[in-house]
């Protein structure tokens, strides 16, 4: 089969980036996004494409050249989904907040809605390509309902995990290290691989797609994110060791990267990893490790997030002790609020969890982040904690300007490693402090000696 139409459902981080950057190197594609938000949509197809609703580098020239062309963001779902012959899913699946594996287990909610409402609309047979994170053996739920709710036409279910990165996104996609393609094993499941597989050879290389069955295709997103997160648990866990004994994490990681064996990436000591995926996708592991009772598989994933929720509170703690056990009406800048730099989604920030813990002692905060609206920091403390919204208010404020943000204040907490954070008239910003000043650099972003130089107390991660 060879594909003339796309349709993805779920226009937000992941299904936004990957659809723009299939229409601009598949020309002869005609794709098409839909969102249930039509605030969201309307955010995509604002005539200045700065306004899109996602902050990626480069991804607003993307849109601009391919929007209107090949490239369309709507709401209207069924018509899109009549139109295509393979039909993405990018809806986002939260971990869920009530009953059966509350907390741990992957809410599909959504993914059901849009199964049934392709079986419901399709007339003809489609291939439906299962973009987001999912648990192992979704796929043959989704392929349940399709086959007994549908028209009687033919779907083709195959699992195609995306691992861009946020802040990345456009060169992930431009240059993936591999494509995963997960599909049934019968003729028509390796003819629908094939037609995804022509997708991507627009422009990446053929060795660097993989074809597994299904279930291994699912298997292995939930565990290259829990292998990732795992070794920032691990040089988190110790970068606490190397704060009590003087040892400096910077340079043990530096030291054990050079091992080919152990590699240079992802060991950067933190105030703790954030973001969509890390936390729910092991989660999920480790849910489906304990439904099928191996209870130690379960655990010992487990302790990758125990390893970060201490890292985080850790953070907090230091702050409030090194300020004298008090942080009451003291004023704390936060530099930072994204869950990474270069991206403006916010979600599981070590940011919100530590404003938390400050709020908690009647700190003031004041935060800047080139890229985060106050609106959105108060949405995600609101959501955190349930004390009265005004409270939140009351305590948190933002600045469009770093130097307001921290005038006056007698901390500092690098939340967020945005490179324009070095660039910092920082003696301009030590003389507008209460005294002592501190740094706390969760990022380990700044150069701490010429801090310390200025007259900051200057604490980093880990050493
Ligand atoms: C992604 C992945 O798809 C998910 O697997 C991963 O675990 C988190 O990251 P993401 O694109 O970041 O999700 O989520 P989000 O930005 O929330 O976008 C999902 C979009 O789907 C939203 O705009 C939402 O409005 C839309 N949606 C959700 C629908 O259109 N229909 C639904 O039924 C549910
Ligand atoms: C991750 C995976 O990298 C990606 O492949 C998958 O598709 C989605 O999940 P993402 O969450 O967007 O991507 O960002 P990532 O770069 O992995 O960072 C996650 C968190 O870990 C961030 O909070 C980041 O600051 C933190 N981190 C990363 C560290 O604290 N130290 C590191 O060395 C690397």
């Amino acid at each position: 089969m060879k594909v003339t139409k796309i349709c993805c459902i779920g226009a937000g981080y992941v299904g936004g980036p990957t659809m723009a950057v299939i229409a601009q190197k598949c020309p002869h594609i005609q794709v098409t996004v839909v969102d249930l938000n039509a605030e969201r949509i309307a955010a995509w197809n604002d005539a200045d494409t700065n306004n899109i609703p996602v902050y990626e580098p480069g991804l607003a020239e993307i849109v601009a050249a391919a929007r209107g062309k090949n490239l369309f963001f709507s709401t209207e779902v069924d018509a899109a989904i009549d139109a295509a012959e393979m039909i993405f899913i990018s809806v986002n699946t939260p971990t869920k907040t009530y009953g059966k594996g509350k907390g741990m287990a992957a809410d599909l909610k959504y993914i059901e809605l849009c199964a049934r409402q392709i079986a419901r609309v399709s007339k003809d047979n489609k291939i439906v390509v299962e973009k987001s994170t999912l648990p192992v053996r979704t796929a043959e739920a989704l392929k349940s309902i399709l086959d007994h709710t549908g028209n009687g036409v033919q779907f083709q279910i195959l699992s195609n995990p995306e691992f861009l990165a946020e802040g990345t996104a456009v060169p992930d996609l431009m240059e993936p290290d591999r494509v995963l393609i997960g599909g049934d094993p019968s003729f028509e499941g390796q003819k629908a691989i094939d037609a995804l597989v022509a997708i991507y050879a627009n422009w990446v290389p053929l060795e660097k797609i993989l074809r597994t069955n299904v279930w291994s295709s699912e298997l292995s997103k939930l565990t290259a994110n829990a292998f990732l997160a795992q070794r920032i648990s691990s040089i988190n866990a110790l970068s606490e060791l190397c704060e009590k004994t003087g040892a400096d994490v910077n340079e043990v990681a530096k030291a054990i990267g050079m091992d080919s064996r152990i590699g240079p990436k992802f060991l950067k000591a933190s105030v703790g990893f954030g973001g969509s995926c890390f936390q729910k996708d092991i989660l999920n592991l480790v849910y489906i490790a304990k439904s099928y009772g191996l209870h130690e598989v379960a655990d010992y994933w487990e302790q990758v997030i125990i390893m970060n929720d201490h890292q985080k509170r850790r953070f907090s703690g230091k702050i409030v002790r090194t300020l004298y056990n008090t942080v009451a009406d003291k004023k704390i800048a936060f530099l930072g609020w994204a869950f990474k730099k270069d991206t403006n989604d916010t979600r599981e920030s070590a940011a919100i969890f530590v404003a938390d813990d400050l709020i908690y002692e009647q700190a003031n905060i004041a935060v800047y982040d080139p890229k985060v609206s106050e609106e959105r920091i108060l949405a995600d403390l609101d959501y955190l904690d349930h004390r009265a919204i005004d409270k939140n208010k009351k305590r948190v404020h933002s600045y469009y300007d770093p130097y307001a943000a921290c005038e006056g204040a007698h901390a500092i907490a690098v939340l967020t490693e945005w490179d324009e954070f070095r660039d910092l008239d920082w003696q301009r910003i030590f003389d507008s402090m209460q005294k002592p000043a501190f740094v706390f650099d969760g990022r380990n972003l700044l150069d701490g000696a010429t801090l310390k130089e200025i007259g900051f107390v200057y604490e980093g991660i880990g050493s």
